[in-house]
């Protein structure tokens, strides 16, 4: 089968397509045939070995897919052959046309899900629904900061917000993705300066989202972003607000911590991984609930573009270069 393979530590034109032999399922895995691989902000540090995952090499990339059940393993049960599925893939494997998956891992695509949309519904939102409403308690008359609210897991967290029936301010870099995020919901919005910022800058910043936001400030920031966007967010947050720090496409942050407790507010670490592993029926609630979401309309993931496998590296590209919006996945047919 057609795979694309990392074989040495670097950007996106460090992967090359490759025919590897197919994967056989052992016990409690199952095969898929994928349709759609979605390109999320850790592939593209997982191949530079900037992530805190770094898989021996050759591997292929790729951390969440949808396709068909092509072969089961041993042991599975309630899974059937040809059976339209999504799941995470531990971080590799996504990009190729065939991949294993634990079994406990794969979630049913409904049948009004494409299965391209269904491939970009787990890492960004189901991160996010875990962050705004397992830890954040994210509340109907909170207001909501989105950093980074174009990107995948900030989409997801504007779309969320309002689903869950916040007041949501959105930021991004350009006019042209702010009213990406205000299409799909935020109802007020800001466009941050590019980085670096210095003193004058960040406090300039900071104002804009101050006026932005309601008198008291944000309830609850959702922070993908970080760098020098971090700081300027976390002094407008309210008291006894929560902060969502979630990654750090704009660099790591130092923070006074003089602010967290001026404002008596939570800073809240978000890995989602672990919790879909150590709370694992709390994490399949969330699919169903983002199921439900999806369903209803309220969410629906935005697939900007669509690249064939061959030019994955592109797509990995588009995102290193901060010019993705929403998702942009890589398709291999079924739909
Ligand atoms: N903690 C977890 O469990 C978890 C789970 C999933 C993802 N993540 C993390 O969340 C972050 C976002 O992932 P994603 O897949 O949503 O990425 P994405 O689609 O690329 O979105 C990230 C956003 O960051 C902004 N950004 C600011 N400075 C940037 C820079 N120098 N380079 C690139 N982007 C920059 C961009 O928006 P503007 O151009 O508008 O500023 C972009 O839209 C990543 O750090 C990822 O590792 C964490």
């Amino acid at each position: 089968m057609k795979a694309i393979l990392s074989t040495r530590p670097g950007g996106p034109s460090t992967l090359s397509l490759n025919d590897v032999p197919e994967p056989v399922p052992g016990p409690g895995q199952v095969r898929v045939r994928v349709a759609s691989c979605a390109i999320n902000y850790p592939d593209v540090l997982i191949i530079e070995d900037r992530y805190q995952d770094r898989p021996p090499r050759p591997f292929v990339p790729g951390s969440e897919i949808a396709g068909l059940i092509d072969a089961i393993g041993p042991g599975v049960t309630g899974l059937q052959l040809g059976q339209r599925v999504f799941g995470a893939t531990g971080n590799r494997g996504g990009l190729a046309e065939k991949v294993l998956l634990p079994a406990d891992d794969c979630h049913i695509a409904p049948p009004e899900l494409p299965l391209d949309e269904a491939s970009g519904l787990l890492l960004t939102y189901a991160t996010a629904l875990y962050g705004l409403k397992n830890l954040a308690r994210l509340r109907p008359d909170d207001c909501l900061l989105v950093l980074g609210a174009a990107g995948g897991v900030g989409l997801a967290a504007v779309e969320l917000g309002k689903a869950l029936g916040a007041q949501v301010v959105a930021v991004a870099s350009t006019p042209e993705k702010l009213e990406v995020a205000r299409r799909r919901g935020a109802d007020a919005g800001v466009v941050c300066p590019r980085g670096p910022l210095d003193r004058d800058a960040a406090r300039a910043f900071k104002d804009q989202l101050k006026a932005a936001c309601p008198p008291g400030g944000a309830n609850v920031i959702c922070d993908p972003v970080g760098g020098d966007y971090a700081e300027p967010a976390l002094r407008v947050i309210a008291q006894g607000g929560r902060y969502l720090v979630i990654g750090f496409t704009a660099g790591i942050p130092k923070i006074p911590l003089n602010l967290v407790l001026l404002k008596a507010c939570q800073l809240i670490g978000v890995l989602w991984g672990p919790f879909t592993r150590d709370e694992s029926a709390a994490h399949r609630d969330n699919v169903q609930a983002l199921l439900t979401f999806y369903r209803d309309g309220k969410i629906k993931p935005l697939i900007s573009e669509r690249f064939p496998l061959e030019r994955s590296a592109e797509a990995l590209a588009r995102l290193a270069e901060r010019r993705a919006v929403g998702k942009i996945v890589v398709t291999m047919g079924a739909s």
